[in-house]
């Protein structure tokens, strides 16, 4: 079944320079990447982003790790995946969420840490099924910015006379 994930590479892994070694190893999946960004996480934004986790004793920390507090890095690269399976490949490829126990060869368990204080620094983060899927990819994503039409179903709405940034 075709299908679509949104893929994330956290602060950590742009610090450490990570970006072409988990595409090349998600290139693995031959599926498509039609929408990509580099992106600051606003405190809503991640906060939605997480909104399931909101009771962990360590949710003020994922919001700060996806923020990039931890990293100096402000930021994180997000796609979308799409393909055959897409959901499933990925995930295959990532690893389990906990880095110490993710097969070694997976993205997270090659690349992924535990800290001292036992939040998991695990690169990448991807979704869990087809539901969180389309959550997460209208949450980071607008139509607009994804090269695949109508993904989702969309609508028409008129824009107010809000300003907006062009190039001089
Ligand atoms: S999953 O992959 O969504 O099924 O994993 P889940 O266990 O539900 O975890 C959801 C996100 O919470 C993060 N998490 C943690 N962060 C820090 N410390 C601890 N102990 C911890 N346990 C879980 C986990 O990394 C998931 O975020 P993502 O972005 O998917 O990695």
């Amino acid at each position: 079944m075709t299908e679509q994930t949104l893929v994330l590479i956290k602060p950590d892994g742009l610090k450490k320079s990570l970006t072409g070694n988990i595409l090349t190893r998600l290139s693995e999946t031959k599926l498509e990447i039609v929408a990509v960004k580099i992106t600051r996480v606003s405190r809503e934004l991640a906060e939605e982003h997480y909104q399931q986790m909101k009771e962990k004793p360590f949710f003020k920390e994922l919001i700060g790790y996806i923020r990039g507090e931890l990293h100096q890095r402000h930021k994180v690269m997000a796609m979308v995946y799409w393909g055959e399976g897409a959901i499933a490949k990925v995930r295959q490829l990532t690893g389990s969420t906990n880095p110490e126990e993710a097969d070694p060869v997976s993205i997270r368990g090659a690349y992924g840490r535990i800290t001292t204080k036992g939040i998991y620094e695990n690169v990448i983060h991807t979704s869990t099924d087809k539901k969180e899927a389309e959550r997460e990819i209208k949450l980071w994503f607008s139509p607009d910015e994804i090269i695949v039409k109508n993904m989702y179903p969309i609508k028409i709405v008129e824009e107010s006379k809000a300003k907006k940034r062009i190039w001089a």
